[in-house]
């Protein structure tokens, strides 16, 4: 069926971008609306939108005509997908807020569609901690960002405000629309990079794990279908496209917390490095002057353990496990004790060849021994080998 899409112009620059974006998009058939905010007519008029939409140009809340033809209720509900395309600071702003003092405003809040935001903004303005906050709460919630790449931006400054190009988009809209991918429908929880266990205000004790194989993993989920909630630890890493959740923690405790929350039926893949010990927590920053303090170290609960033996287990449980020497046969113990279907076991003796690196070598075991060796790979490679030869499989 024809996928209907709403373009929201907001006021940027970059809203000529959207005009070319349209063309795209009707060249790809795809039904379109299109509501412009007053300040994005301050950029491109509604006309030379509407030549190329070939349809009216929803500008107005109170607007009687526009209300009898098209109500907002029903432009809020009659999409497939809502792109907000250049997304200003401001409208951000408003839509993590829940105003609805416009049209457009007004029908990102009566929606329950998947909405993508394409942010464009100078450089200080999308890095100051009030977007950035914004950004986080509304992905949080399922909302999608696309950032497009560092370069110039209009204001003269260098940075990463410019906006995603519309070929991006159409990218993005070809994976979110294909609906003949292996996993539709199934529901995945993926937890990635380390946790961080605070000793003091100022200090905390960690591990060496970048998140890349979990973003990976989730990201190559979600193409293939999957409704994935990605669960990460603090990492340096861009969020994964078309994600349903994803929220960063930053300890164990707060890792298994969400995980709890949101334990799916089907799939559950423990990618994250979840610090072993936490340490009991000083309230104010330990003085030198003090001596060498002595830190006991607790448990941390088992985050995999605790999903793979819930009553709400999963059908497919899967864990990693880095280790230095005999990697498979504590992997089997691994699986045993955790009741996993499937460990992808990986050796880290020489650590600077996993973490942090692109590159990665496995055995995937399952309950009666390796079920796949692989050489070294790519990370994404060996994301792409897991979801189509482990997951993919078990799951159908
Ligand atoms: O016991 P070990 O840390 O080697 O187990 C590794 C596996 O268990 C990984 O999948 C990791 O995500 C998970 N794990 C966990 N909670 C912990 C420790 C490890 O979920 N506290």
């Amino acid at each position: 069926m024809r996928k209907k899409i709403l373009i929201v112009i907001t006021g940027s620059i970059a809203a000529y971008k959207a005009l070319y974006l349209i063309r795209k998009l009707k060249e790809k058939d795809f039904f379109i609306n299109v509501i412009m905010t007053n300040s994005a007519k301050k950029f491109i008029t509604p006309l030379s939108v509407s030549s190329l939409s070939e349809k009216r140009v929803y500008e107005n809340l109170f607007d009687l005509t526009e209300e009898t033809e098209m109500g907002h209720i029903k432009l809020a509900k009659m999409h497939d997908l809502i792109i907000v395309m250049p997304a200003s600071a401001n409208f951000i702003a408003k839509v993590s807020n829940g105003y609805a003092d416009d049209l457009a405003t007004t029908v990102l809040l009566a929606s329950k569609t998947k909405v993508l935001f394409v942010p464009a903004m100078n450089i200080n303005m999308l890095t100051n901690p009030i977007t950035q906050k914004n950004i986080k709460y509304l992905r949080s919630l399922g909302y999608d960002f696309i950032f497009g790449n560092e370069g110039k931006l209009a204001c003269g400054d260098y940075g990463l405000g410019r906006m995603s190009e519309p070929d991006d988009i159409v990218k993005y809209l070809d994976i979110l629309f294909d609906k003949t991918k292996p996993l539709d429908g199934i529901e995945a929880l993926v937890t990635a990079g380390p946790t961080q266990e605070p000793i003091d205000p100022v200090r905390f004790i960690s591990n060496k794990s970048s998140g890349i194989q979990g973003y990976l993993i989730a990201e190559e989920l979600a193409k293939n279908g999957a409704n994935v909630s990605l669960i990460s630890g603090p990492t340096n890493l861009s969020t994964p496209l078309n994600l349903s959740n994803f929220i960063k923690v930053e300890t164990a405790e707060e890792m298994l917390k969400v995980c709890l929350k949101k334990i799916p039926k089907d799939l559950f893949i423990s990618v994250a490095a979840v610090t072993d010990w936490k340490i009991n927590y000083n309230k104010h920053k330990m003085k030198k002057e003090e001596g060498i303090p002595k830190l006991k170290l607790i448990d941390n609960p088992d985050i995999l353990k605790s999903i793979s033996f819930h009553k709400k287990r999963p059908r497919l449980v899967v864990g990693f496990a880095a280790e230095t020497k005999h990697l498979t046969q504590n992997a089997m113990k691994k699986i045993k004790q955790k009741k996993c279907d499937f460990i992808i076991a990986n050796n880290v003796a020489n650590s600077k060849e996993v973490f942090g690196s692109n590159m990665n070598e496995v055995a995937i075991m399952n309950t009666k021994g390796i079920f796949l060796k692989l050489t070294k790979m790519d990370k994404k490679k060996l994301a792409i080998k897991i979801v189509k030869e482990v997951i993919v499989p078990s799951l159908n």
